[in-house]
């Protein structure tokens, strides 16, 4: 068969059971239900259960679009996986992943790490492979335990995060023009102080000193990295836009990166189309990096908000500071 595209076949979603409310964070750090609210949009959030792990997430979300695709596992021979919070820092946690979910042992699996972007690069890669010829069906996964490494100390992070699990199968179609039709990506290197865990890596591994100061969590600018996310969005969506010589309206459906209210509000306003073609729901589950862009595509399928020949817009920023966007024809 020539690879005229590569479609999606099937989608899934998990979150963890446990709901952190503002109302309960409010008891373990200075702040309050209103502040997180107005400032993010975030009403609460989900917890991973003690013991339960970036790839035990990860494996609910694939069976579902597993399921959802009408596959088995075993038909898998591409797995990527879009986390910076993989179970351990070595292997990847696409090996305990295939290897959980009863996967061939000549598939292809690996992590990516782009932060919240890691989901549309993610398919960006697994797409260029399909389309090679040499792989034929992809999974890919966005997951993350974002509860293992924010500061529970730290109200200005500690509010905006939580835990969960997207996937999407693709597969190969001779149908021209469907699927994905193109992606955009890209980095704004000079900018990784703004959201990063300063200790615990090669060129500074974590000694008892860094781990008092908490230097293995989380740290972000919020301001700096609120402005800069803005304009990356903006970008990536209207570079793409442009390349594909279509307008803002002719999009059924925009499913950003879930990370502020009022960051989605401000792309909105810009690319001057209304809130209600932007899929929302940040305020159920914060901001759950490399899983907030499949929680929301899979959620926003199964509630029939995508239809049979719909545009839909994906775009996405993160810690690095990377961005991207993808667009799929349906
Ligand atoms: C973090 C963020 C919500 C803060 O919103 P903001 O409008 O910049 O904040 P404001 O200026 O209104 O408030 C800052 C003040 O609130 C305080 N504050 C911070 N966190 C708080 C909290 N959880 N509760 C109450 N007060 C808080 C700060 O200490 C600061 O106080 P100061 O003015 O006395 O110094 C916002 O900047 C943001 O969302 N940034 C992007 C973060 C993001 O998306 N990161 C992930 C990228 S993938």
């Amino acid at each position: 068969m020539v690879t005229q595209s590569t479609v999606i076949l099937g989608t899934g979603s998990y979150t963890p059971e446990r709901i952190l409310t503002n109302e309960e964070l409010s008891k373990m750090v200075e702040t309050s239900d209103e502040w997180i609210r107005t400032r993010s949009g975030i009403k609460e959030r989900r917890i991973a259960a003690p013991g339960e792990s970036t790839s035990d997430m990860a494996v609910h979300a694939a069976r579902a679009a597993l399921t959802d695709a009408g596959l088995l596992a075993s038909d898998i021979d591409l797995l990527v996986v879009a986390t910076i919070t993989p179970d351990l820092p070595l292997p990847a946690a696409a090996c305990i992943i295939q290897h959980k979910l009863g996967m061939r042992t000549n598939a292809a699996c690996f992590d990516i790490n782009a932060a919240c972007s890691g989901f549309i690069y993610g398919i960006d890669t697994a797409c260029a492979m399909l389309t090679s010829g040499r792989y034929h069906k992809a999974l890919v996964i966005g997951a993350e335990k974002l509860s293992a490494i924010v500061d529970w100390k730290e109200r200005t992070t500690c509010v905006l995060f939580g835990d969960g699990a997207g996937a999407v199968v693709i597969g190969c179609s001779d149908q021209p023009n469907i699927g994905l039709i193109g992606s955009r990506l890209g980095a704004y290197g000079e900018s990784v102080d703004l959201l990063c865990i300063p200790k615990g890596g090669s060129d500074s591994p974590a000694t008892p000193e860094s781990i008092a100061a908490g230097d293995h969590f989380m740290r972000m600018k919020g301001k700096e990295v609120f402005k800069l996310a803005v304009r990356a969005m903006d970008e990536a969506a209207r570079d793409i836009l442009e390349q594909y010589s279509l307008h803002a309206d002719q999009i059924s459906l925009v499913i950003p990166h879930q990370a502020n209210l009022r960051i989605i509000e401000a792309i909105s306003k810009y690319l001057e189309l209304p809130m209600d073609r932007f899929f929302v729901n940040v305020d159920r589950y914060g901001n759950t990096s490399a899983a907030s862009v499949p929680i929301a595509l899979d959620e926003a399928r199964k509630s029939g908000r995508i239809k049979p020949g719909d545009i839909t817009l994906l775009v996405a920023f993160g810690a690095g500071l990377t961005y991207g966007s993808a667009l799929i024809r349906w």
